[in-house]
């Protein structure tokens, strides 16, 4: 890992790192870390904890034979909750439901631990009560990516970018299990996580969803994750994992969402697939498929979707690496392979996609997928594999055995004291300090008079980004956590009565008089997946996008009094104005529920900053095509016990980024 105390004076390798995703030969963040000392060059043969079991397999052998093609088919489907009842679980043999984004049980967004307990526990039933020979659960999955975040009042832990940030896989382990104990408390035993994208490119949305451009970080942090979460299988407080999104997502051209990834086979291998190989050390028991499609530059051949992609899938995943769990689809993914539709995709199946998300369009899938079969598009062989593969699943979580229902009401499981603790750690663990100049108020002192500046200062959304109540993590407000702490009320309560705290969104006609320190949050607003993406040509500089944190921040900057700024997004963002105009600066990421886990740093209370930045720091607006594209590089992270000497950085406002030659 690189080990800097000092801003990068050339940006060379960062934009390499850049001009590779555009295409110009991809330099993998393993050739960046010096961690891999000799880069993994060809399938590595991984050693799997889980071993398959004789009686287990005749035992799905034996059921299997005994199954019509249709309910094989069945078990082959996830539909969303919001598009299945069931009911219609045990009519069609569903062998599985998700909720996605925005799902919870009967539409309420405040959905009581008891609800969604109900809800897992009518499905369950109706699968147990089909006219099969033998019985099959059917098994749910959410997307509990940064703790069990569609449900009202569970404790939020930081976004992976954070975890990246925090240099820490025990933490990560620990978090996965919580994670777990949260999802089984709501009776749901599959969770959509961890995301091992190695993101090449901070324009992409999902960059928060990512640990770091380090591929050797994302391996140990995927073991970590999956032994976590994953336990014995069988316990009452784990789930199963779902290592995503296979293979390159965080490497498409110019980070768009869904895009083409350019890179060589051994680039795949070096940089994007490490996560795999942590994640099937671990265990992991299910892969998710990504959305992006791959052009393999060292043949200079296009090779179309992931999601048809039986090579890597079928070839590599299952042959050479040894998988023998599930492979599940994305959202709707299947639509977007050449000559397929949503609810028609042999490609897919053939391609080695064993259980297929289409959310709401289940029962078309079905019908046409049968039809497939029976004319031989899709061999039963290839079917047979696909339900061995989600029984195996099934039986070694013990779902056979047993109801994923909790025994008693585990709602406490969601916001215990040990989930707000463990989250506060990780925030504080997370922060990275990118500046602290001699005029810096850091550490605050609990007897301060503070004021607090900025939009995302007073509410709680702008710390939890995308995937938290909601999808986007939008349409919803501090009434929705009522446990939670944004930045106002953890300072509140650092201060308690020794102090005071003054409040101003814009700082607009405040008088500075009296103020020993300003703290100015910035915030990107909340987002997830394409939605996300700051698409070239657009600029990549905070105050572009947010020119009233900005504005904010120019209210108090150099007025007397020392300004702290802490910047909450789920990317590296260009920020040198800002920086600029700041004694001390933070980058926060996406911290989640527990404010006072930036409160327990900045007053000095935690240990000293701990954090160190997961990717580079981008010094232009436009990376991609600039002299000097990194300020800071990846391992980057100051100390309080000692002051930078960060002199004025230049400062760039293009609005839009030259055209790039394809
Ligand atoms: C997301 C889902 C979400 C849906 C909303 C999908 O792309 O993955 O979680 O519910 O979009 O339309
Ligand atoms: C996302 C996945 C997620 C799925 C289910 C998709 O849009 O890409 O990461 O697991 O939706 O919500």
């Amino acid at each position: 890992m690189t080990k800097r105390a000092s801003p990068v004076k050339n940006g060379q390798l960062f934009r390499a790192f850049l001009i590779g995703s555009i295409g110009a030969g991809l330099l993998g963040g393993s050739a960046l870390s010096g961690l891999q000392a000799k880069p993994a060059t060809d399938w590595p043969a991984l050693a799997h904890p889980i071993a398959k079991d004789a009686a287990m397999e005749a035992r799905i052998a034996e059921i299997v034979a005994g199954m019509t093609l249709r309910q094989k088919i069945g078990q082959m489907t996830q539909a969303d909750i919001r598009s299945v009842t069931p009911d219609q679980v045990r009519e069609h043999y569903l062998g599985s439901i998700l909720n996605g984004g925005g799902a919870w049980p009967g539409g309420k967004k405040q959905a009581t631990v008891a609800d969604w307990v109900a809800l897992a526990d009518a499905h369950y039933k109706a699968s147990m009560a089909t006219d099969m020979k033998v019985k099959i659960p059917v098994i749910w999955g959410t997307d509990a990516v940064h703790g069990h975040n569609n449900v009202f009042k569970a404790t939020l832990f930081p976004h992976n970018i954070g975890l990246g940030a925090a240099r820490d896989p025990k933490l990560v382990g620990r978090i996965a299990h919580l994670t777990a104990k949260q999802v089984r408390a709501t009776g749901i035993t599959w969770a959509f996580a961890p995301t091992v994208a190695v993101v090449q490119n901070p324009r992409w949305g999902r960059t928060y969803e990512s640990y770091s451009s380090d591929p050797a970080l994302v391996r140990q942090y995927a073991v970590e994750f999956v032994k976590a979460m994953q336990g014995n299988l069988t316990g009452s407080d784990t789930t199963i994992a779902s290592v995503k999104h296979f293979l390159g997502d965080g490497g498409t051209y110019l980070g768009k969402d869904q895009g083409e990834t350019r890179a060589t086979r051994e680039q795949l291998i070096r940089t994007h697939a490490p996560g795999y190989f942590g994640a099937l050390e671990g265990g992991v028991q299910t892969v998710m498929i990504s959305y992006s499609s791959w052009t393999d530059t060292g043949a200079g051949k296009p090779q179309g979707k992931m999601h048809g992609n039986r090579e890597l899938i079928t070839d590599v995943l299952k042959g050479k690496l040894g998988f023998d769990g599930l492979v599940v689809s994305d959202w709707n993914a299947i639509e977007q392979v050449k000559g397929c539709t949503r609810t028609h995709c042999p490609q897919a199946i053939n391609a080695g996609i064993d259980m297929i998300m289409v959310p709401d369009d289940w029962k078309q899938f079905i019908e046409e997928t049968i039809v497939d079969v029976e004319k031989g598009v899709i061999p039963t062989s290839r079917i047979d594999d696909a339900v061995k593969r989600i029984l195996r699943v099934k039986m070694r979580t013990g779902l056979f055995d047993r109801s994923p229902i909790p025994a008693a009401s585990a709602e406490a499981d969601m916001a215990s004291d040990v989930m707000r603790t463990t989250a506060r750690e990780a925030v504080s663990k997370s922060l990275v300090l990118l500046k602290n100049n001699k005029r810096s108020p850091l550490p605050l002192k609990r007897s301060a008079k503070i004021l607090l500046v900025g939009k995302g200062a007073d509410k709680v959304t702008p710390q939890l980004g995308g995937w938290s109540l909601t999808w986007q993590g939008d349409e919803t407000d501090d009434n929705d956590y009522p446990l939670a702490d944004d930045m106002l009320s953890a300072l509140q309560k650092a201060v308690g009565d020794g102090g005071k705290v003054d409040f101003s969104a814009d700082a607009i006609g405040v008088d500075l008089k009296g103020y020993d320190a300003v703290l100015v949050v910035h915030a990107e607003r909340p987002y997830a997946e394409m939605k996300g993406d700051i698409s070239y040509p657009a600029s990549l500089r905070h105050s572009e996008r947010y020119p009233d944190d900005y504005a904010a921040l120019e209210r108090v900057s150099g007025k007397g009094v020392p300004v702290v700024s802490v910047l909450f997004s789920g990317r590296p963002v260009y920020a040198n104005d800002l920086i600029n105009m700041s004694d001390a600066f933070i980058a926060a990421w996406l911290p989640g529920t527990e404010g006072q886990g930036v409160t327990d740093v900045l007053f000095g209370g935690a240990k000293d900053f701990q954090g160190k930045l997961p990717f580079d720091w981008p010094g232009a607006s436009c990376p991609e095509t600039a002299r000097k594209p990194v300020l800071f590089r990846r391992g980057y992270g100051l100390k309080l016990a000692k002051k930078s000497n960060l002199g004025r950085l230049p400062e760039d406002g293009v609005e839009t980024c030259p055209a790039l030659a394809e």
